[in-house]
Formats: C-alpha cells, structure tokens, sequence
C-alpha cells in the first residue's frame, strides 16, 4: 500500500466493564476516520486494544474471585467482539499484558531514567482507582474526585517523572502547534491546567502487584497511564526506532479519546515523549460524552447501553450513522429512542432510502434495467452534478477536522438537492412525453447517487455496499479517486431492494 501514512488510535480499553456506547463511539469514530483515509488513497495504521493492568482491574477480577490475567483474557475478547460486532477496520489489536509492550514499557522507563527525568521519592496525596488518577487537594469537590469518583489517601514510596520541569516546553509546544488538541475549548482547558501549578507526577505504586515490573526494582510496578499511554509506541514497533512501522507511522496522526482522558494525552504523554527524545503526536482530539434518554449512564440506573443491544434493535449502520451525525462532535449529547428513531426515518429511510428506491426502481422498470444514456445537459442536471462532484473536497475538508456531522450535512445536501430534482424533473412524466429526456434525468440521479454512496461508505459501509452493488459498480471502482469515473450506459443493472426500512414502534411511543 502506498500514498501518505495516516497513523490513528482509539484509547485501549479498560477492560474491567463490558463495551458499552461511550467505547463504540470512540472506535466507530476511529473507523470512519480509518475507511475515509483509506478510500481517499492514504496508507493508514488504525490501533485499538485493551487496557489490562492496573488497580482498578486488579480489582475487578479480585471481585470476581479471578485471577487478573484469565480476567483480561475474557474481557480483553468482549473488546474484539465488539469490533466485529461494529464492522470496526482496526489493523492491529493490542493488549497491554502482551510480552512486546512489557518490553516496550520498560525500554521507554529505562529512555527516561537514563536522561535523569526519574527520581525515587514518597508520594502522600490522593488516589481515584475508578479513574487511575492522582488529585490534589483543590481539585476534591465534597471529598470527592472532580469526576464523582471516590478518593483515597495514598503514602508510598514512588518513582516520580519531572513534569514540573515540563511546564514551559509544554506551553511552547501547545503555541507552536495550534491543532494539536481539538476542540478548542479543551485546548484552553489543557493550557490552562499546565499554566497552574504542574507538580512532578507519581509514576509507580507498591501496593498492588498488576502492572509492568520497574526495571531494576521490582518492588515497583509502573503507574498504569505510563504503561498504557506507551501502548501507541509498542504497536509501531518501539524500542526498535528502525522498526519499518515505526519510521512510517510515528508520530501518529492522532489519538482520539473522550474529553475525560485528556489530561493524560495532551499533557503526560507529550512530557514522556519528549523527555524521552521522542517526536510527539500530531493532535489529540477529545470527544464529547454521550448521556441516555438524559441522565448519565451508569449501571445502578440500569441505563446501561451495550453497542450490542443497540445493533439489535436499530441495525448497525443506523447506529453508525446516528452517532456521528446526532451530535458536533466534540459536543457532548444525549442519546435517546425518539431521536434515533427520527434519524432512521427521516435521514434514511426517507431522504436516501426513498431517492435510491424511487430512481432505481424507476430505471428498473422504465428504463430496462440497464445505466440509461444520458443526452445533452440543462443547466439543472449541470448543477446537481457539480454539486456531487464538489463532495469530495467539502467532505475531505470536515472529515480531517473530525466534524464527522458536517461531513454527512454536506452529503443530506446533495441527497435533498436530489429529491428536489426528481420531483421537479418529473421522469414520470417525462415517460411518456420526451423519453430521451427522462433517460437523461435518471443518469444524471444515478451518478448523484453514486457520489452519496462513496462517500458515505465510511460511516456505512454495508449499506453503502449494497447501494453501490444496486448501481453496478464495480468493486475496484468504490475509492475516492472513482468519484472521477462515472456510470457505463447500457450496464446491466441488478433488482433494487430497499436498503433503510422505516423504523416501527411496536408499542406507541
Ligand atoms: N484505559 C483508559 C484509556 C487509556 S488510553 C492510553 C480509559 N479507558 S475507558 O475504558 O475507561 O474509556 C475509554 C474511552 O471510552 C474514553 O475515551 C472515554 O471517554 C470513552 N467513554 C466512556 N464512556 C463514555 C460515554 N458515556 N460517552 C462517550 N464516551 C465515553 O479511559
């Protein structure tokens, strides 16, 4: 594979709770990313995986009466399923129990301590197992972690990283580099967090057992934001620095992550790295956090969303779709049945579903069952071509900015633009009156089609798969660099079905 290297990652999962919405959101993100780069000719490395060591799983399998590492196993596959599940085109899956990230982790500890960023000392502070994060004092609300996450007092002996001595190369590089964290808002909360008072970071405990062994002293085991942050180095190939993935792909393009892990990607991780002589990444994106029918999710409300319930009850590329076109992504947002169900009709079933039902069936049975030939262009049928073909550019633009939203916006525009034709065209009409000129309109409605298909294959692309198979075209011409070819009058075409059933409340709403 050829063309420019796109390297992205989801965070790895922790892998004490099963994949719920908030997990398929980040990855399905990442996918969509992933495909769009993909079909638009660039070399891409899309990494995901779990997140094994650490209290918080320790925890969870103690709970359970398991050991840690059967745990992971089990849980670390619900993570696999889930991306099966998902129709998710990760290349690599990474679990951070694996022997090359030990490996990886413990040469990058050895990269710091060897440039004096380590030192050994006592830690007395406050620890949140549910986020693996340390607090101060004033950030405690009510005794509690700014995220309503218990805390606890932790005094151990502990290796600290110099992150105090990071502060201006930090600020520096955030000035330097005005796109390295999105959205906005979360870069001025980064900058604003290193502005303050930027303490040297504990990055060991003793207390507990799972996590990588401290080279030299195994009394020790890394913090496990260290460990799994070093993760994104281990999936290229590092330490091996002339591993071929490694030169291709580090710095990875981005690492997309909810707004809640920020801190740990736009100001630790950057520190490690170059502490370590390490070439930084080039942006972190933070999303938005997804509530349910309103209230936060959580499993003693019982409103607990598996992606797998979700697949069940609305299909997968509808969910796909909502959730990158629901919400500004970046925004955090609410999902509920009514407005999924609003999507699924409206957007779908009747915005592309009914265009590509009604033109489709019309050529089949009007036009016989073949591409028609189109005749000479009106300025009508100029336009919405030059719309579609203007896609391409517009949809590039938005999707490597990660406004998924505005992505699809612009395509349900060039879908309305052909709804709107069909029914000012009238090709039924045109049947009887002029039916050169009908065969005119329907090509012109097909090629419209088949851009929105492209296109959109990122976000859907079964859907847009079966879309493209009703068009005929052929499998090697579905990449963006095809949206400049266009539909062979006289290709036989195959049956139409319908691709978005309408959604159907079996009990009223
Ligand atoms: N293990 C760490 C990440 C380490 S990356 C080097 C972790 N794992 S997590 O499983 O707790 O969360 C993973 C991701 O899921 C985060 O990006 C988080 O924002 C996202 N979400 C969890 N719940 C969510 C919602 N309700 N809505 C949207 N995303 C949410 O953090």
């Amino acid at each position: 594979m050829t063309g420019e290297p796109f390297y992205v990652t989801t965070p790895i999962y922790y892998v004490n709770d099963s994949p719920h919405i908030g997990h398929a959101y980040t990855t399905v993100a990442v996918d969509t990313l992933a495909r769009f780069m993909r079909l638009d000719g660039r070399r891409v490395l899309f990494l995901t995986g779990t997140d094994e060591h650490g209290q918080k799983v320790d925890k969870s399998a103690r709970d359970k009466g398991i050991d840690p590492q059967t745990f992971c196993d089990t849980v670390s596959q619900n993570f696999r399923d889930m991306n099966v599940m998902m129709n998710v085109s990760n290349d690599q899956f990474i679990r951070t129990t694996e022997p090359r990230h030990i490996a990886a982790s413990q040469a990058l500890w050895l990269e710091l301590e060897k440039r004096g960023e380590i030192y050994l000392g006592k830690f007395a502070g406050w620890y949140s197992v549910r986020d693996e994060a340390f607090y101060e004092e004033s950030e405690l609300k009510e005794g509690k972690a700014p995220t309503g996450a218990d805390v606890e007092w932790v005094e151990e002996e502990n290796y600290f990283f110099k992150l105090s001595a990071w502060r201006e190369r930090l600020l520096a590089y955030y000035d330097a580099h005005p796109d390295f964290i999105a959205p906005r808002a979360r870069r001025n909360e980064i900058v604003s967090f290193v502005k303050g008072d930027l303490r040297d970071l504990s990055i060991s405990r003793t207390s507990f057992k799972w996590g990588v062994p401290v080279p030299g002293n195994e009394k020790h085991v890394m913090y496990v934001w260290l460990d799994a942050l070093t993760n994104y180095l281990t999936a290229v190939g590092y330490p091996d620095t002339d591993a071929p993935d490694y030169k291709t792909f580090w710095p990875a393009d981005l690492h997309m992550v909810g707004k809640d892990i920020i801190r740990f990607h736009c100001v630790y991780w950057p520190a490690f790295l170059m502490a370590a002589g390490l070439p930084v990444p080039k942006r972190i994106y933070g999303h938005g956090w997804w509530t349910v029918e309103g209230q936060k999710m959580s499993k003693s409300l019982g409103n607990f969303l598996t992606a797998g319930d979700l697949v069940a009850k609305y299909g997968l590329d509808p969910l796909r779709y909502f959730m990158l076109r629901e919400l500004p992504f970046g925004s955090d947002g609410d999902f509920s049945h009514r407005a999924m169900v609003g999507r699924i009709n409206g957007d779908l079933a009747n915005d592309i579903g009914n265009l590509a039902q009604r033109v489709l069936s019309f050529v089949n049975k009007n036009g016989g069952a073949q591409v028609p030939t189109p005749g000479a262009y009106k300025e009508t049928d100029e336009a919405l071509l030059k719309a579609a073909r203007d896609l391409l550019s517009k949809v590039r633009a938005e999707f490597s900015e990660q406004s998924f939203n505005k992505g699809l916006e612009t395509i349900w525009q060039v879908i309305g633009d052909s709804n709107r034709y069909v029914d000012s065209e009238a090709p039924w009409t045109l049947r009887k009156t002029d039916p050169a000129r009908m065969a005119t309109v329907l090509y012109v409605l097909m090629e419209a089609i088949r851009h929105v298909a492209i296109l959109a294959q990122p976000v859907m692309p079964q859907s847009m798969a079966k879309l493209l198979d009703q068009l005929a075209v052929p499998a090697h011409q579905r990449d963006f660099a095809a949206l400049d070819t266009a539909l062979v009058p006289g290709t036989a075409l195959p049956k139409p079905e319908g691709i978005f059933p309408r959604f159907v409340d079996t009990v009223p709403a």
